[in-house]
């Protein structure tokens, strides 16, 4: 069956498509849509925003995201649309021409990348309500025009995007149901992808193929083949899923489903706790955010991953599921060590359970990193304290960036559970964290600062519970 998808308004159909085919190499190389631009290949500059239109089920409409296309794969756009700034025509459209009047262009390397990221924004793209700021946050411009580049976006000029001709073009090419096609590897070998429409599929794939690889938002797996040159062989395609793209909240808690992305979930995490919010707006940049999903943050079983310590420490369940059922389990045991994880090969990560928290909960997630935005952990900290009667009953305390896998800090939580909620409790506290971990020192941060680190959080958190401004924002405004 043959790839299908309209790019820059043009019915594409491919036959011969590797899993690992990236979207830019395609527009680049065998479009010659040079206008997309390759910087840094691993997600991190925006160079390469392009943004993916996807049919909504049942609706008259597209739903517009900013993607990077260097990590996203090309098994990925079928059945969408793919509009690049090659596609947005060859005069400049109002946007193009505010930032041009705003000197909002200085190499023209980065250009097409922010020209796509505010574009998504002026057609109402999702994060289109974010600050121009978090827009452009995964658009990086080494010359530091920012200041140009702001203005122009916050002008925002809104424009018309009319969808009608695309979805039929769409529905011409009819996509529903499975998809899976193939392609030989430059080893002779050959490579196969699956697009499964529904879970009992995808348990059936990863049944007959339990050396698949899942590849969700692919902000992961995208890196190891542009950055570790691996072929994948064979890949089971999940982020289009519709019972893996659910949200759930009830009284009792938010149940997302194992392939949500984080910009769809943003707005829920951020209800059930403003701090889960704050932390996942700090996730990459939008594009990132609106491929990454929180399912493949768990999945990975990186020590450094921010969903992980939040979420064990709310109380989080995970739910995998196989042809042989579903198993649940407290998110923290997941992780068994390094690189290991307690998911067997032909299970996958159906769905998440996070309980609300009670009124007498304080929650204190921080992120430190070496940049306020787009960056990866040196150290999360992740605390839920019951607090009654100015006593603590009950303490979840988790970190990420602290050891091999992200885990519970007991010997602290046993100096909080059961002491007054006060500044000697915290203080103990802050001295137990040592007692938790032995850090390992990287390129994000030595141990003795990760050590040190950690428990100055123990006391952001008193200093949070007391009113006292913790966060960039809260500071500068005084
Ligand atoms: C520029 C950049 C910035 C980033 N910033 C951050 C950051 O600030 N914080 C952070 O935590 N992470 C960050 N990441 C990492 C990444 O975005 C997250 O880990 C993301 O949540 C991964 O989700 P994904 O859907 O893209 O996973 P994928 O790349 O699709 O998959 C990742 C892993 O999970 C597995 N997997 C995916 N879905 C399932 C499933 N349903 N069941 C079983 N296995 C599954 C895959 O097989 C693979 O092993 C960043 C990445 C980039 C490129
Ligand atoms: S080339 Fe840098 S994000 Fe894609
Ligand atoms: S204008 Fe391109 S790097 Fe600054």
């Amino acid at each position: 069956m043959a790839l299908r998808f309209v790019c820059d308004g043009q019915l594409v159909e491919l036959d011969d498509v590797a899993p690992g085919d990236t979207v830019l190499d395609y527009l680049r190389e065998r479009a010659g849509k040079t206008g997309t631009k390759e910087g840094c290949g691993e997600g991190d500059c925006g160079a390469c925003t392009v943004l993916v239109g996807t049919p909504v089920a049942g609706e008259d409409r597209l739903i517009w995201r900013a993607v990077n296309a260097c990590i996203q794969f090309l098994p990925m756009l079928h059945g969408k649309a793919v509009l690049t700034v090659n596609g947005l025509g060859t005069g400049l459209n109002p946007l193009q021409q505010t930032m041009a009047c705003n000197g909002a262009s200085q190499c023209g390397f980065c250009t097409p990348g922010f020209v796509m990221s505010l574009h998504g924004r002026a057609i109402g793209a999702v994060g289109a309500e974010l600050p121009v700021g978090d827009v452009l946050a995964g658009n990086l411009c080494r010359c530091t025009g920012y200041g140009p580049l702001l203005d122009a976006g916050a002008q925002h000029p809104r424009l018309a995007q009319d969808d009608a001709a695309l979805l039929a073009l769409l529905r011409q090419v009819a996509v529903a149901g499975p998809a899976c096609g193939q392609a030989r590897l430059p080893d002779g070998g050959t490579a196969r992808w699956f697009i499964p429409d529904n879970a009992d599929a995808l348990a059936t794939l990863l049944a007959q193929y339990p050396d698949a690889r899942i590849v969700a938002g692919a902000t992961d797996v995208g890196l190891w083949v542009t950055k570790k040159l691996i072929d994948l062989e064979t890949v089971i395609f999940v982020g289009d899923l519709a019972e893996l793209g659910t949200i759930a909240e009830t009284d009792q808690g938010l149940t997302i489903g194992g392939a949500v992305r984080y910009a769809d979930a943003h707005a829920a995490l951020a209800r059930l706790s403003p701090d889960l919010g704050e932390l996942v707006r700090r996730i990459g940049g939008l594009q990132v955010r609106n491929a990454g999903t929180i399912g493949g943050n768990i999945a990975n079983g990186s020590p450094i991953g921010d969903g992980p310590p939040a979420l064990i420490a709310l109380g989080a369940t995970l739910t995998l599921r196989s042809v042989r059922g579903r198993r649940t389990m407290p998110l923290e045991d997941f992780f068994i060590a390094y690189g290991q994880q307690d998911r067997s090969p032909d299970e996958f990560v159906e769905s998440l359970f996070i309980p609300c928290p009670g009124p007498q909960d304080i929650i204190h997630i921080s992120k430190l990193s070496k940049r306020f935005d787009s960056d990866i952990s040196a150290v999360c900290g992740a605390f839920c304290l019951r607090v009654e009667q100015g006593v603590i009953t009950a303490a979840h305390v988790a970190f990420g960036g602290m050891a091999a896998t992200p885990r519970r800090a007991t010997q602290t939580e046993a100096v909080l559970i059961n002491a007054p909620f006060a500044a000697e409790t915290i203080a103990a506290a802050a001295q137990a964290i040592r007692a938790d971990f032995a850090p390992l020192s990287d390129v994000r941060g030595s141990a003795a600062y990760r050590l040190e680190a950690a428990g100055n959080l123990v006391w952001r958190l008193w200093h949070q519970a007391q009113g006292l401004p913790v966060r960039v924002q809260e500071v500068a405004r005084g």
